[in-house]
């Protein structure tokens, strides 16, 4: 009996020990990973997709800098990730090395040479449906090449050839698509075939499932030429000749001639700061760094910090002050080599103060009706943006696009690649929304050579004359909002990089009128308060996919990779 009790108390004693253990190891895990997040003192990649943030942790093992990382990450994005990373688009980089030096470089589409202003009107002026979204007129002249030779000609430290090299192994021996990516490309499958006539890129007899291998052959011997030849074996030659054939075999407009005289270019990073912080920010064809300055310009007047977060008065003044923003974004932004912005104008302190002058917390501002327009683009998010830095202390944010999901969804027969659909980040006409449902005038009227405006915002921040944050965002208009979001979620409210990424989103931009949340981004009563005083909220699916960087008073790199997408971040 004794025996039997002693047994039974053993066993009990056992079971609560092992319960006790096991609830301090659950205990000390979640901890581990809710508040030391992994921190890195050499350097970190963040972007949209594993393979890729692979990719450019090895290059920076390697001994490459942030720029040789930014360069392997583009190519390989535009293996694994074909419906945005791309060899056939286009996009900005904002750099600052370890010393404090910033640049910026826009490698942007182009309208070809033979576009014309109502190139997608009928004869009666009227847009035609989808001619500047879908098919071979909607394809500007690709900059991502180009961007990337500039880039590591300027800053690269690593031979050209072997940054290429992982995304040809990554094309050659393919690599398994996710659940996702098998469901968008089923999806585009219809459309791809009508555009194509054919030719198979893509294109599954059966249709695309999770873990399928995705293995791009003629993708392999464009990146070959490209890594043999640099820039010239996309824009001349073999590459050169298979895009203006197809573009010839389907009334596109683009010719070797648009292609031979492709240019990346190095513009001056418009600077500004925001409560002691300075921003490196895109000068246009960006609209994202104009506005995102004008927008923390704007915030600067207010104690945001006092209002609480997503609370009626935080969201009036985020609010209020995108809608003014925006509506200078339709009027006043476009390519700086056709249109000259009144950039020191819409920048200015006493500007942006008085634009608040009518804002009252008791309702809201109503926008123009006369211009308002809808989204008609799916809520997915089509562009990518990538941070990078190094163990030197050198950052880079790149954000690339094919604009659109799988870009006009145009396939150059023999390469391999997607082209983009940029043409409708134009104006196609006066107050016409394009299919991020922003308006435009002259300033982004269509014209020859001319880069379309866009809002990807790459930025840089910068504290105490170092490096603080390296953040952008894809999400076509919601760009801005998003990155602005993310840096004042930072400086404001204190989160860290990883909950500043993660938390809801709101966003306006003038027209149409509404304010669009995700899903419990604010409370029924916020929603119930703003709604009395005048403002209308439509809920909407994920708003923008940030991949951020901030480098912590102690010297490490912290990463935010949304959750939002498949993003990751490495770091060693
Ligand atoms: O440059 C722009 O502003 C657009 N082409 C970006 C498109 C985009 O972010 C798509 N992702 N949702």
């Amino acid at each position: 009996m004794f025996k039997q009790i002693r047994k039974k108390d053993f066993k009990i004693a056992i079971s609560a020990f092992s319960l006790l253990l096991f609830l301090f190891i659950a205990c000390t895990n979640h901890q581990i990973g809710k508040e030391n997040a992994p921190i890195y003192r050499n350097g970190m990649v963040v972007t949209a997709n594993p393979l890729a943030s692979k990719v450019g942790l090895e290059i920076l093992k390697k001994g490459g800098n942030a720029v040789d990382a930014a360069v392997a990450v583009q190519f390989a994005l535009a293996v694994v990730y074909p419906n945005a990373g791309n060899i056939g688009g286009g996009g900005f980089m904002v750099y600052r090395s370890s010393t404090g030096e910033s640049n910026t470089l826009d490698f942007r589409e182009k309208a070809p040479e033979a576009a014309s202003k109502n190139m997608y009107l009928d004869s009666a002026g009227n847009p035609i449906a989808n001619l500047s979204t879908e098919g071979h007129l909607a394809v500007g002249v690709p900059g991502s090449v180009a961007g990337m030779w500039q880039a590591h000609q300027k800053y690269g430290k690593l031979d050209w050839k072997d940054l290429i090299q992982p995304a040809i192994k990554l094309a050659k021996s393919g690599f398994k698509i996710t659940q996702i990516q098998a469901e968008e490309l089923n999806s585009e499958d219809s459309i791809f075939r009508v555009l194509n006539s054919g030719y198979g890129y893509l294109v599954n007899e059966k249709q695309w499932k999770k873990d399928d291998l995705l293995i791009q052959n003629d993708l392999v011997e464009t990146l070959k030429l490209i890594q043999e030849q640099g820039r010239d074996g996309f824009y001349k030659g073999k590459t050169a000749d298979l895009i203006a054939d197809e573009m010839m075999r389907n009334k596109g407009l683009i010719t070797k001639r648009d292609l031979v005289n492709y240019q990346a270019v190095w513009r001056k990073p418009l600077i500004g700061n925001y409560k002691g912080y300075k921003i490196i920010a895109m000068p246009p064809p960006s609209s994202g760094g104009v506005a995102l300055l004008q927008l923390l310009g704007t915030l600067e007047n207010y104690p945001l910090a006092k209002y609480p977060f997503h609370g009626d008065s935080s969201t009036q003044i985020f609010v209020e002050a995108e809608r003014r923003a925006y509506a200078d974004r339709a009027t006043y932004l476009g390519d700086p080599d056709f249109y000259q912005a009144p950039i020191k104008n819409l920048l200015s302190k006493s500007y942006l103060k008085n634009r608040m002058n009518n804002f009252s917390f008791d309702k809201a501002t109503p926008s123009s009706e006369i211009l308002a327009g809808d989204f008609k683009g799916k809520e997915s998010e089509q562009t990518t943006h990538f941070s990078i830095t190094d163990k030197d202390g050198n950052a880079v944010a790149i954000t690339t696009t094919l604009n659109g999901s799988f870009g006009a969804k145009v396939f150059v027969k023999g390469a391999g690649f997607l082209l983009n659909n940029e043409m409708d980040d134009f104006s196609v006409k006066p107050g016409t929304p394009n299919m991020y449902g922003l308006v435009g005038g002259e300033a982004n009227a269509i014209q020859p050579n001319k880069r379309m405006l866009s809002s990807m915002t790459p930025t840089i921040v910068e504290k105490d004359g170092k490096l603080f944050m390296v953040v952008g965002s894809p999400g076509g208009s919601t760009i801005i909002t998003t990155v602005l979001q993310t840096i004042t979620n930072v400086i404001d409210y204190q989160m860290s990089i990883q909950k500043a990424v993660n938390v809801k989103r709101v966003h306006h931009q003038w027209l149409p009128d509404l304010i669009y949340i995700e899903k419990d981004a604010l409370d029924s009563l916020t929603s119930q308060k703003l709604t009395h005083k005048g403002y209308k909220i439509l809920e909407r699916g994920n708003i923008g996919r940030c991949d951020a960087i901030l480098l912590n008073k102690w010297g490490y790199y912290e990463g935010g990779a949304d959750p939002r997408g498949d993003d990751s971040k490495m770091g060693y």
